[in-house]
Parts: C-alpha cells; sequence; structure tokens
C-alpha cells in the first residue's frame, strides 16, 4: 500500500507547466501585459483548456485573482483580460458586467462560444495589447456561452446582449490568437491614451521565461 501510495504521489499531474508556474508564482499583483510586437508569439498563440488538476489548483486562484488586480488598475484600466495578456495560454478572461448592477467583474474557466446572432454593431476598441490603438470592429450583440463557474466548477451557458456581449467576444478571441485589430474596419492612434501611459511603467520584467 505504502508503494503504491508513493508511485501515485509521484505521478500526481502537476498543475499547469513550469514556465506558467514562473509566471504565475513570480508577476506582482500588477502583472506585465503582453503587447505586439514582441509579445507577438503569445497573443496569437491558441489557448488550450485547463485541465482537472488545473482547475483545483492554489496557482489557478493566484492567477485570477492578479489578473483582475491587474485590469482593474489605473495604469490598466480596462473591461476585460483574458490569460494570454498575462503570458499564459491557458482559457480564461475576465469580464466587466455592465449588464449586471454594480458592474462587477466575472471570471470565465474554459469558455465555449456557442452561437452569435443579432445585430452587427460598429463600436469602437481597444486593447490592453495594443497600445495606444483604437479601432471600429464589427460585432454580433447577442451571444451563447458555455463555461466552468469559477467556484463551482459546473458548466454554465448564458446568453448575453449589448456591450457586454461584445466584450465577451473580444475576450474570447484572445483565446484564440484573433486581436480586434484583424476584425476591424478602421484602425486610428487615440493620443489620449499614448499621454496616459507615459505615466506608467510597462517594462518586462527581468526574470520573465519568454519559452
Ligand atoms: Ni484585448
Amino acid at each position: 500500500m505504502l508503494a503504491s501510495a508513493l508511485i501515485l504521489a509521484c505521478t500526481a499531474k502537476q498543475a499547469f507547466t513550469k514556465r506558467e508556474r514562473t509566471v504565475i508564482r513570480s508577476s506582482d499583483s500588477l502583472m506585465y501585459v503582453t503587447v505586439l510586437p514582441e509579445d507577438s508569439v503569445i497573443l496569437r498563440a491558441k489557448s488550450i483548456d485547463l485541465g482537472p488538476t488545473e482547475l483545483r489548483s492554489e496557482e489557478l486562484k493566484v492567477l485570477t485573482e492578479k489578473m483582475l488586480y491587474t485590469v482593474k488598475h489605473p495604469s490598466q484600466d480596462g473591461v476585460g483580460i483574458a490569460a494570454p495578456q498575462v503570458g499564459i495560454n491557458r482559457r480564461i478572461f475576465w469580464v466587466m458586467r455592465m449588464d449586471k448592477p454594480g458592474e462587477p467583474f466575472e471570471c470565465y474557466l474554459n469558455p465555449q462560444m456557442d452561437s452569435l446572432w443579432g445585430e452587427i454593431t460598429h463600436g469602437p476598441e481597444g486593447c490592453l495589447s495594443v497600445p495606444p490603438m483604437r479601432g471600429l470592429v464589427p460585432r454580433y450583440d447577442h451571444i451563447r456561452i458555455t463555461y466552468t463557474h469559477p467556484g463551482t466548477l459546473e458548466r454554465v451557458t448564458e446568453t448575453v446582449e449589448g456591450y457586454t456581449a461584445i466584450i465577451f467576444q473580444h475576450e474570447y478571441d484572445h483565446l484564440e490568437g484573433t486581436l480586434y485589430i484583424d476584425r476591424a474596419d478602421t484602425l486610428f492612434r487615440h493620443d489620449a491614451w499614448a499621454a496616459e501611459r507615459s505615466a506608467f511603467n510597462y517594462a518586462k520584467p527581468a526574470w520573465w521565461p519568454e519559452k
């Protein structure tokens, strides 16, 4: 019994890769946000699902808390953030629920886009990973999405509409390696954002593992 228990302990699957654990553990609460063009390998990769081990791991809690801190930080001030934007190619994002009272941020794990429908709007979008640009992007105004709830770990299906549905589409695209600039009709430089960015330090940490 002891021998088999030891073997089980030794072969237990480690949550996240060594590189992912380095990024999760070594990052400050305010994480480095990947940007074009230097982080295009990460931003352009298709992210993979979290497995059962990762879904129950302490690392996932640490990662999602740091992502939330980062998207809400005055230096970023976003309405959503996806894991590739903090250097992790896993299917995780946060969305500001502008359709709910108090506009809470909510976390979505292993999301799958079931369907998109309704009217196509051409609204302005920006992305923390594509400073300091904005663009007009055609998007559907209704989505249905299925995801793993971070609290219960159950699969939940939800229909979302309006501007919040657009944030979901933008963040979902990140998990596929797609950026809004791929879909935009028009792109323009946002001078106010460029000026704001000069007030903060966005340098990549010295310990950052490129591979
Ligand atoms: Ni973005």
